[in-house]
């Protein structure tokens, strides 16, 4: 038996093999041949990726876009949508332009595309794979049922620096979580078959490590050890790409003193060389020109360098478009260079079938049935619920009764075009439920809601205008923060409960939007103050694109869950679990500090010559702060639930293993409380001594369970040799023998821990 099972797998394998072979031979074939009919300036044409200008993220925008195209000098388009537009920018192309080379039409869907999931940080916390998959999986079908057909995402910057504005675009701090999220993303969008009429072309960005910029300042300079790199910033870029991402963007950010879009080592050594990347790279925004400013010379001396490292695709920028003719004249180019990077534009194209049908996905009709759709929606409201992490639930303060009178109170609260969050450019936010919409809605008049603004989003209008862009409006009130607030108590005197809406607004997180002080804006600390001497209970809807700093919140308040940015169905889905249809499940993928001097502040720290003995405060001469503790205010993988979770031991298949060998941990988790729950039980490990520092504990497996109130189950992780490896001081990636710790638990500090030992 065992013998047939193993010939029939030998034989599909045999079989796929040899179909991908025919068809690479096919595509090389014809891409070979176009590539011969191709003049120079064709070929440098399809290198230049241009804006529509429905979306810009810098000061350049593209122009004449109709006559380049049919002049050949444009490869691909992002921010243009709707299917008669895209279909008449091909029908330039295709019927036009002298080769009639399709054009590859991008746009920035990043969580969600008319229907919005939570902002990327937000999902991670929901810590669940398969409905991570499910967000990417609609988008691309909507994405794709408008037109589009490439997105740029994921984003799998690692950042541990919650002042960097991007924390929200991506999955937080940890290496293993954000390469599990990474490769479900890539999945998600491009299917099996990028061929499909509903799926999406992914590009993994920002390569690389965007997310370490210095000080958390945007577009800031990274400068990291390779161990660093390899160890914890790489793995997630590598994740999306073995998951098959076919795209990458270069970042804006100088790596070691040679800036991403212009770096040899990243985007040829690496890249393609040891990690076999045979899809397209192309450059974040104007990436190209800013070399000049980076420093490394004129516009034609940083398009020769910056094609000659590897990129193949220059967007918005046009430095290929206008020196490369020059700088191949001048022998600081050579034609491999361009013939390189065209085939790379070709072969995308024709993966995604657009020589076959470049109309594929020019569909009015699909865009009509496939967006927006109930099952899309019910969705989002899950994702939404799931996302949420509840901070602090004193006295069981949540959930709340169906019943009586709540007071909806904040700047967060009636703002409909804030709920999907940073980097949603395609939603309708004209048609976005605003927070007490939502809540109206999914309570049903089963409760009385009362809002009112109470505090402006900060008192500096200046700031708030620049945390309101795009359309994510805030309504102000310029009179007095004292007679608002005098107002908002009066509209909560005949609430049962008050629900504060505070926080950041959405583009308070986001490209550009880096902060130096994460505490919640004084003008709302104000209204919390006045709330909370009301004596009644008050709960805080914390909306937020990063961790913030919420020490006196915590201090102060009986409840708060942090609703991140959830998308289309915010409003339904905190109903749903501030009055218990859902119980919360979301745990942090990022460290919140007590302050904003702890950062950069993460949980896989090394243990340095001179740690805390383990819950000490202040010792002389110790790694630690005079004014303030080691610890986190929320450590990461942190989250309560409505019900309570016990552990059992540790439970080890084995003690001892070889290098070849693998192990099982297990433990019981049992439902101790009085709801039905989702538990996300979370493994660590930690390598005791090796021939270089390891960090104290690293994230190497978890699984979302859910557990009825007084059931139990056993959790089992099978830890393989791979899981103990890391890259050494030769970069090569492997095991040491020496006993290792496994922790098991609820997050990253409240485990059960055990050991065993590796031998050789
Ligand atoms: C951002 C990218 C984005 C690009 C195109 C840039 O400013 O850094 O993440 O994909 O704009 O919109």
């Amino acid at each position: 038996m065992k013998t047939f099972k193993i010939f029939v797998c030998a034989c599909l394998l045999g079989s796929v093999n040899f179909t991908s072979a025919q068809n690479d031979k096919k595509m090389n074939q014809y891409i070979d041949a176009l590539l011969a009919k191709m003049s120079l300036e064709e070929k440098i044409g399809q290198l230049n990726l241009v804006t529509a200008g429905e979306v810009t993220t810098g000061t350049a925008v593209s122009t004449d876009v109709e006559s380049k195209i049919m002049s050949g000098s444009i490869g691909g388009i992002f921010s243009m949508t709707s299917p008669q537009r895209i279909r008449q920018a091909q029908e330039l192309a295709v019927n036009h332009s002298r080769l009639k080379i399709p054009i590859i039409f991008g746009m920035d869907v990043i969580h969600g595309y008319k229907t919005i999931f939570p902002i990327p940080l937000g999902l991670a916390a929901s810590w669940n794979m398969p409905l991570i998959r499910q967000t990417a999986r609609v988008a691309a079908i909507e994405a794709t049922a408008d037109g589009l057909n490439w997105t740029f995402s994921p984003m799998v910057d690692i950042s541990r620096d919650a002042r960097w504005g991007r924390i929200s675009e991506g999955s937080g701090e940890d290496t293993y979580l954000s390469a599990r999220i990474a490769k479900e993303m890539v999945i998600g969008y491009q299917g099996d078959d990028l061929r499909k009429n509903n799926t999406l072309l992914a590009c993994v960005k920002h390569f690389a490590l965007y997310g370490a910029a210095e000080a958390g300042r945007d577009y800031n300079t990274t400068d990291m050890s390779l161990h660093r790199m390899y160890n914890e910033y790489l793995p997630p870029y590598k994740a999306a790409i073995d998951a098959g991402a076919l795209s990458v963007m270069t970042s804006f950010n100088d790596i070691n003193g040679v800036p991403a879009s212009a770096n040899h080592w990243l985007l040829t050594d690496l890249l393609r060389a040891d990690w076999k990347f045979d899809g397209l790279v192309v450059t974040d925004y104007t990436a190209v020109n800013e070399l000049v400013d980076h420093g490394l010379g004129d516009l034609q001396q940083v398009s020769a360098r910056s094609l000659k490292a590897g990129v193949d695709m220059d967007m918005v920028g046009e430095g290929f478009l206008t020196t490369l003719k020059k700088s191949l004249a001048q022998g600081t180019v050579r034609t491999q260079d361009i013939d390189r990077a065209c085939r790379n534009v070709l072969i995308t194209k024709y993966k995604l079938g657009l020589f076959d049908d470049p109309f594929r996905y020019c569909d009015p009709a699909r865009q009509k049935k496939e967006t927006l759709t109930d099952e899309h929606l019910s969705l989002a409201r899950k994702a939404a619920g799931e996302s949420f992490v509840l901070l602090k639930n004193q006295a069981q303060t949540l959930p709340l009764k169906k019943q009586g009178t709540v007071a909806v109170i904040g700047p967060l609260a009636n703002t409909g075009a804030n709920m999907p969050g940073t980097w949603s450019v395609s939603a309708d936010l004209e048609n976005t439920a605003s927070l007490v919409e939502g809540m109206r809605a999914a309570l049903d008049s089963k409760v009385k809601i009362v809002t009112h603004l109470g505090a402006n989003l900060t008192d500096d209008s200046a700031l708030q205008e620049r945390a309101t862009m795009f359309g994510r409006t805030i309504p102000r009130d310029e009179r007095a923060p004292e007679v608002i607030i005098d107002e908002a108590l009066q509209t909560s005197q005949q609430a049962d409960v008050i629900v504060a809406a505070l926080g950041e607004s959405s583009e308070m997180s986001g490209e550009s939007s880096s902060r130096t002080d994460l505490n919640i804006p004084t003008s709302q600390r104000r209204l919390l103050e006045a709330l909370i001497k009301t004596g009644k209970p008050v709960v805080l809807v914390l909306f937020t694109g990063r961790p913030l700093t919420l020490t006196w919140e915590n201090e102060h308040l009986p409840a708060i869950l942090n609703v991140w940015f959830g998308g289309t169905q915010t409003g339904n889905a905190v109903a749903d679990v501030l009055f218990g249809d859902i119980n919360p499940s979301g745990k942090l993928p990022v460290t919140f500090p007590q302050n904003i001097g702890q950062l950069p502040l993460y949980y896989s720290q090394k243990n340095t010559g001179r740690p805390l003995k383990q819950g000490a405060w202040f010792q002389k001469f110790r790694s630690n702060y005079l004014d303030v503790s080691n610890d986190p205010l929320y450590p990461f993988g942190y989250g309560l639930s409505y019900t309570t979770f016990s552990y059992s031991d540790i439970h080890l298949s084995n003690t001892k293993i070889n290098s070849g060998e693998s192990l099982t941990a297990s433990v019981q988790v049992t439902n101790t409380g009085k709801y039905d729950g989702q538990e996300v039980v979370q493994l660590y490990i930690r390598d005791l001594v090796a021939s270089q520092t390891r960090p104290i504990k690293e994230l190497k497996g978890f699984k979302k369970i859910a557990l009825n109130k007084g059931e139990s189950k056993t959790v089992e992780f099978t830890i393989s040799p791979e899981d103990l490896k890391f890259y050494n001081q030769q970069l090569e990636f492997s095991s040491e023998p020496g006993v290792f710790k496994v922790f098991i638990g609820t997050d990253s500090q409240d485990l059960q821990e055990t050991e065993f030992e590796l031998t050789i």
